[in-house]
């Protein structure tokens, strides 16, 4: 039997894997599809059964990253296997044929395995000028990936540019680059964005599929929540420096040899959604900050517009049309100055208008002083006379409506002779000795019949 004709499992053991090394692989998925370690047996089942699927795998506007990820290893990892191991039917960058000959390899693989193949594609796809920045078998490559990915069981986009367009795509690109899921809105279609792709998820989706058959659960952008689901700076291993406020201020100073928090730098981890911290590159070697620099928001749409400048810190997410200059740090100290300002403004208004009302308080005060002095002073009339017999009716009113007070204290009760005198108390006697002890019991008698007898004298010769 040929590799070719064989499981994939068998294909894996031919290649070297053992079956410790399968189970332990197995393992690894179930924690990076985030699935419970009980998941394992179920994935090693499942992959242990598969089929080698055949794949198509087109490449567009690209710089072949995510067929490096893949086939750049001085070590390939069980992940690499597997992707190396499944039926690449097609694959512009490692297929012998060439030309025509390489287009009926595709065509005779759509044909023999209708509904039944993975679509890979990476790249971006132009649409300009009719597409022809990027013509396949001298057809646009946007009709490829149309037809490819129309007849796919799953297609999978790897990379930035397959997602969104990438670099080609960004502001000021010509070729109006566009990822797979504008081209090709009718196929199943998971996108695992990066720059390039890490060959990690790229398995684990696979392996998600050959498990369940059915790809994972994704976020709005078509991404797998187990890849894409959680904040690069949630996972940083750096992160407690920010918190700490220790920061890198420049490259390569002391902060920076000390592995200090890199965002005063630009770095983008608070707002990029990966996993590159925990899964690595490179058979889980390292990641961009382990290496020192800052994350670049790579999985983000349209990163190369909205994660740029890389090295500085973003733009404020306020839409300031007017200053579109303005960062999130400049937004803080505006605020802080403005409002100080307003402060200042009222305490010093609050100050003027006190000194004027005193200065007014003063003038009228001076002014009453002197009309007095000269005698023109005011009159106020006084009260109207009060009827003597008015208030003499009032204060019998008053009189009748008061209780009347007692002006001597009440008379203490006379005590009563014939009452028997309350008997006293007698007071507890307190002792004046302390209680008798307890008598003890006597000891035995030491029967001298019964003492142990110790050990014999040893018998001198
Ligand atoms: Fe967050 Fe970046 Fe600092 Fe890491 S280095 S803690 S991702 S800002
Ligand atoms: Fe990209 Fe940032 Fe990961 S730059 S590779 S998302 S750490």
């Amino acid at each position: 039997m040929s590799e070719r004709d064989e499981g994939l499992y068998d294909a894996l053991l031919h290649r070297g894997v053992s079956r410790r090394t399968f189970l332990q692989f197995s393992a690894a998925m179930a924690a990076a599809l985030a699935l419970p370690a009980s998941f394992a047996p179920r994935i090693a089942a499942a992959v242990a059964t598969a089929p080698r699927m055949p794949v198509i795998w087109l490449r567009g506007q690209d710089c072949a990253g995510e067929t490096e990820a893949f086939l750049r290893s001085s070590d390939p990892s069980t992940s690499q296997l597997l992707i190396d191991l499944l039926s690449i039917e097609y694959h512009q960058t490692l297929m012998a044929p060439s030309g025509t000959s390489a287009e009926a390899a595709r065509i005779a693989t759509m044909e023999k395995y209708p509904d039944g193949y993975f679509a890979v594609v990476e790249g971006g796809i132009p649409t300009a000028d009719g597409g022809t920045s990027c013509l396949i078998g001298g057809r646009p490559f946007a009709d490829v990936v149309r037809e490819v990915c129309g007849g796919a069981l799953v297609t999978i986009a790897v990379g930035g540019c397959a997602v969104d367009g990438g670099i080609a795509g960004a502001s000021g690109g010509p070729t109006g680059s566009v990822g797979v899921s504008r081209v090709a809105s009718d196929a199943k279609i998971v996108n695992l964005p990066g720059c390039p792709v890490n060959v990690e998820n790229l398995t684990a989706t696979i392996v998600h599929y050959l498990t369940f058959k059915e790809l994972p659960v994704t976020d709005s952008a078509g991404r797998p929540l187990f890849a894409y689901g959680n904040l690069v700076h949630n996972q940083c291993e750096r992160r407690a420096h920010f918190e700490f406020g220790e920061y890198v201020t420049t490259w390569g100073d002391e902060a920076a040899q000390k592995g200090w928090c890199l965002y005063k730098m630009g770095c983008k981890g608070p707002e990029a959604y990966a996993n590159c911290p925990t899964v690595k590159f490179s058979e889980g070697l390292s990641w961009p900050v382990k290496a020192g620099t800052g994350c670049i928001g790579c999985t983000m749409p349209g990163f190369w517009d909205a994660m740029s400048p890389f090295y500085r810190r973003l733009q404020s997410p306020i839409p300031f049309g007017l200053a579109p200059g303005i960062n999130a740090d400049q937004v803080g100290i505006a605020l802080v100055g403005g409002i100080a300002a307003v402060t200042m403004v009222h305490g010093s208004a609050t100050f003027v208008r006190e000194q004027r009302n005193n200065a007014l308080g003063r003038r009228r005060a001076g002014k009453a002083t002197k009309a007095a002095r000269a005698g023109r002073v005011d009159v106020v009339e006084a009260p109207a006379e009060i009827d003597e017999a008015t208030v003499a009716i009032a204060a019998a009113d008053l009189d009748a409506a008061a209780p009347e007070i007692p002006t001597t204290p009440p008379a203490a009760p006379e005590p009563d002779a014939a009452a028997p005198a309350p008997a006293m108390t007698a007071a507890p006697e307190i002792p004046t000795t302390p209680p008798a002890a307890p008598e003890l019991p006597a000891a035995p008698e030491p029967d001298a019949s019964a003492a142990p007898s110790g050990p014999a004298e040893p018998e001198v010769r």
